[in-house]
């Protein structure tokens, strides 16, 4: 286990501190979600108590490797002037002369961020010279950006070498104490559900969930590819061809292991480039050749409803349909009702289904909103984050 940033002592120190302010820009150059600016603040502020120096760093976007005003971090320093209640310092380059001498300048409690680490080619080469050049702006290197924890980047990996104290801050903690006891020791019974597009997505993610759910529901055009592998016409819905053997390798593992693993009985089709075919709910074993599937139906939706109920753990990745259209949005909207009124420990891991939570407007209702997309994915496929293994 890495060491906690409560464990640390900051008083007086630079602290350089990773986060994920991978932040939506809108049209006007403002930013457009700030959940994953609010996840820091409490590490932020509890750096700031301890009397720290706070060198802010991030990336934004994927630039390549040279500064591009679209991916610039300028637009994050009012939203985190506003929610700390404090001025936030800014440089242009995150190394340098000027780096270094608003990092010098810094009083205790005083925060500065620093322009896109993605700006330089080092970053996400890990280049020893860069990593270099960051790790001298300060004597403690915190890392609090679960999302990004992925990525072996300068900033992520390279850095924890050349910095003697370091340690986890409270949100990656948090993202590793949820998901690292879902995955590890889950209560039972642990209900997990996948969803999204594509089975090739999610293989090591159902392979490695398989050793501890007790049952998995499977949504989304996924479960298309499933559903066909078991025989059946799915009509002109998403399939992945060359996955069938795959779908039904899976089956039989979860049979095995005696996962109940759960398809759609029924789903809610149509044809999207036809706006005039009114959408219909039909058995999963009669769906019309020339119509998708876009949604699960209302049967399926109260057979997984019945499974949440009495689980003791839940996970959630992977919307049920396509829930930005409203016509094929009720089978998702009402797994994030189920997943919110469910009593056990509900977490949703990250991308699409957090849109879905927030859009049925219950994130507050779940225990666990990761912020990590691609990481929270990578760390539920049982990889090790080389974010989180810098820091041990
Ligand atoms: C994310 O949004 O998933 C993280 O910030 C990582 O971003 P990346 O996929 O560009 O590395």
């Amino acid at each position: 286990m890495s060491r906690s940033i409560r464990d640390l002592d900051l008083q007086g120190k630079r602290v350089f501190i990773r986060v994920d302010f991978n932040v939506p820009i809108n049209s006007e150059g403002k930013v457009a979600d700030d959940t994953r600016v609010r996840a820091a603040i409490p590490t932020l502020q509890l750096a700031r108590e301890k009397g720290a120096r706070l060198i802010l760093a991030s990336h934004l976007g994927r630039p390549k490797g040279a500064p591009e005003s679209k991916y610039s971090l300028r637009p994050v320093i009012p939203v985190l002037a506003e929610l700390l209640g404090t001025d936030v310092h800014f440089t242009d380059d995150c190394i340098g002369d000027a780096a270094k001498q608003a990092a010098t300048a810094l009083q205790p409690g005083e925060v500065l961020l620093l322009e896109n680490l993605r700006f330089h080619k080092g970053e996400e080469k890990n280049e020893p010279e860069f990593t270099k050049a960051l790790a001298e702006l300060a004597d403690v290197y915190v890392n609090d950006a679960f999302g990004t924890a992925h990525r072996a980047h300068a900033s992520t990996a390279g850095i924890a070498d050349l910095v003697t104290e370091k340690g986890a801050g409270l949100l990656m903690e948090k993202e590793l104490q949820y998901l690292g006891k879902a995955l590890h020791h889950p209560d039972q019974p642990f209900v997990a559900i996948l969803g999204g597009a594509k089975v090739s997505d999610k293989i090591e993610v159902i392979e490695n969930l398989l050793k501890t759910a007790n049952t998995m529901l499977i949504g989304g055009a996924m479960a298309y590819t499933f559903l066909k592998a078991r025989g059946l016409d799915v009509g002109k819905s998403l399939v992945e061809a060359d996955k069938l053997g795959l779908a039904r390798e899976l089956e039989a593992k979860a049979a095995e292991k005696g996962v109940r693993l759960l398809l759609p009985t029924d789903h809610v089709v149509g044809d999207l480039s036809r706006p005039e075919v009114e959408p219909q709910t039909v058995a999963a074993d009669a769906t019309p050749a020339d119509l998708a599937g876009y949604d699960i139906g209302p049967e399926t939706l109260a057979a997984y409803r019945e499974a949440l109920s009495t689980a003791k753990t839940v996970i959630w990745n992977g919307p049920m349909g396509i829930f930005e259209n409203p016509l094929y949005a009720k089978g998702t909207m009402g797994v994030a009702e189920a997943v919110a009124a469910c009593e056990g420990t509900t977490i949703i891991g990250g991308g699409d289904s957090v849109a879905a939570i927030n859009q049925a407007g219950l994130a507050e209702k779940v225990s666990h909103v990761s912020t990590g997309g691609g990481a929270s994915l990578e760390f539920l496929a049982g990889l090790i984050l080389p974010g989180v293994a810098a820091l041990e």
